[in-house]
C-alpha cells in the first residue's frame, strides 16, 4: 500500500475504471453550516487538481453556500466491485474557474 493517500487513492481508482458497473466517479460529497447541520449528495469526481479532489457545482446550490461558510467537507467513493471505498476529509477551497463553479479540497487527510 503505498504511504501517500493520493497514490492509494489514484492506484484504486485505476483498478475502479475497470469493470465497473456504475459510474465510478459518483461520489457522496458530504458538506455542513457553520452550526455542524450535515447534508449530503452526490456529485461527479473531476480528477485531483493541486492535490485535491475536485467537482464542479453551482455557487449558489447549498453545497456552494455551505462551503463558502464552513469549507470543511467529506467524500466517499464506493466502489463495489472492488469491495471497497476510498474516503477523504479536506478543508476545501473554492475557486472561481468560470461557470461552472470549481470546488477543490486541499489534501488534508
Ligand atoms: C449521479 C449524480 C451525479 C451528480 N453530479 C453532480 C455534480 O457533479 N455537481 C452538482 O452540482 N450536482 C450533481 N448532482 C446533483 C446533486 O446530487 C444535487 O442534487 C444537486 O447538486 C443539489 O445539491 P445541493 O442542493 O445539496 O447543493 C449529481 C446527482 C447525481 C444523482
Amino acid at each position: 500500500m503505498p504511504a501517500n493517500p493520493l497514490d492509494s487513492f489514484l492506484a484504486w481508482y485505476e483498478e475502479a475504471k475497470c469493470g465497473s458497473p456504475i459510474d465510478p466517479d459518483i461520489v457522496a460529497l458530504a458538506t455542513a453550516t457553520p452550526e455542524g447541520r450535515p447534508s449530503v449528495r452526490m456529485v461527479l469526481f473531476r480528477g485531483l487538481r493541486e492535490g485535491g479532489f475536485s467537482f464542479f457545482t453551482n455557487y449558489q446550490s447549498r453545497k456552494g453556500l455551505e462551503l463558502a461558510e464552513n469549507p470543511f467537507a467529506a467524500i466517499v467513493f464506493y466502489w463495489a466491485h472492488l469491495g471497497g471505498r476510498f474516503a477523504s476529509k479536506a478543508r476545501s477551497n473554492v475557486c472561481r474557474l468560470g461557470l461552472p463553479t470549481h470546488i477543490l479540497g486541499n489534501g488534508r487527510f
